[in-house]
């Protein structure tokens, strides 16, 4: 076990994504680079638009990358032609925000679940994919009676579980939930997350769980990476970074949770103020500074590096250390 645990299962060099827009280039993910062990979890967080759902397609090839390096198991699949991308294409799933949308009403929970497996070409025999699908759905929670109901007769936790399903029936070892719980109730959120940590324990999965949402990550991730419009500001074991949050930008994002007590209600939370700096064209300088209350002159034009202030944390503000919280 102590083994597999530190083998790294996925490695991003200066990963880039830009969107040509009528604007100009929109830096979507801007030279982001990490490393992720098997069977871990790296929660990717940060504000609407900041470029996590860009940077999981583009890890998955779904989108073309601009620059950079993907290596899955040491191969650049970035540079794969399309045959050996569908030999691994079944390895890196993804699970998305909306369940509703991304499945189609008009399709029966079986043969959603099937479909997968009969797009990929991994499964013939009508018998096999069956068994596979009764398989799947006792492991994700689905009474059997739902194989015959359609995703519109199934509330939205039901829905997540047929979408957990279409990703777990290829053998998956490495997958990428962009908010799979963000639609969801509160009671049905943890059954989900339970669910998604239940299975990775099983089977040694890797994950990229995205979120706008500090608390839910705090659980489920083993590091954190905190992104701002398109940048990796911080990264850091996921305990650091709640205990030791250094990037004023993470710092912000710790004092937004909402944190249920009488005494919290007193206290004054200091929330962001000022424009998010346009993500087209950016200038150089740390993209934070016109929100950044500890803002210098020197952010507005020096290129913010990610450095090392401890071991294991990583942080791209050179003043960092010496903010008073
Ligand atoms: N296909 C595209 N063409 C042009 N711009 C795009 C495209 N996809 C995303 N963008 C832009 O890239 C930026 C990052 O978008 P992305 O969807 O990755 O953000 P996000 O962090 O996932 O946001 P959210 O929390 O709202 O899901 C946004 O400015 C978005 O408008
Ligand atoms: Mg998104």
């Amino acid at each position: 076990m102590e083994n597999k645990k530190s083998e790294t299962l996925l490695e991003v060099k200066n990963l880039k994504k830009y969107f040509k827009t009528p604007g100009g280039m929109l830096h979507a993910v801007d030279d982001v680079s990490f490393r992720i062990q098997r069977g871990r979890t790296l929660g990717v967080v940060g504000e609407s638009g900041c470029g996590k759902s860009t940077l999981g397609r583009t890890l998955l090839c779904l989108n073309e990358p601009t620059a950079g390096e993907i290596l899955f198991q040491g191969t650049d699949i970035a540079k794969l032609g399309k045959k050996q991308m569908k030999a691994v294409r079944p390895k890196m799933q993804m699970i998305f925000q909306d369940p509703y949308s991304s499945l189609n009403g008009r399709m029966t929970v079986r043969q959603l679940i099937a479909e997968p497996l009969i797009v990929n070409k991994l499964c013939k025999k009508r018998q096999e994919i069956d068994n596979r699908v009764d398989e799947i759905m006792e492991i994700v929670g689905l009474a059997p009676r739902l194989a015959a109901a359609y995703p519109h007769e199934l509330d939205g936790g039901r829905r997540q579980r047929i979408g957990i399903a279409r990703t777990l029936i290829l053998n998956p070892e490495f997958v990428v939930c962009d908010e799979p719980v963000s639609a969801l109730d509160v009671s049905i959120q943890a059954q989900i997350l339970n669910l998604l940590m239940d299975l990775q324990e099983d089977r040694n999965l890797t994950y990229i769980f995205i979120t706008h949402d500090l608390s839910v990550v705090k659980h489920i991730s083993d590091e954190i990476m905190v992104m701002y419009l398109g940048k990796c500001v911080e990264y850091a074991p996921a305990d650091e970074i709640f205990e030791h949050p250094q990037h004023p930008y993470t710092r912000a994002l710790l004092n937004a949770i909402p944190i249920p007590s009488i005494e919290s209600c007193h206290k004054r939370r200091e929330l962001l103020q000022g424009e998010v700096t346009s993500p087209i064209n950016p200038k150089p300088g740390c993209r934070f500074a016109a929100r950044c209350p500890y803002a210098k002159e020197e952010c507005r034009s020096c290129t913010m590096e990610l450095r090392e202030t401890q071991p294991g944390h990583y942080t791209a503000c050179p003043y960092a250390e010496g903010l008073e919280l």
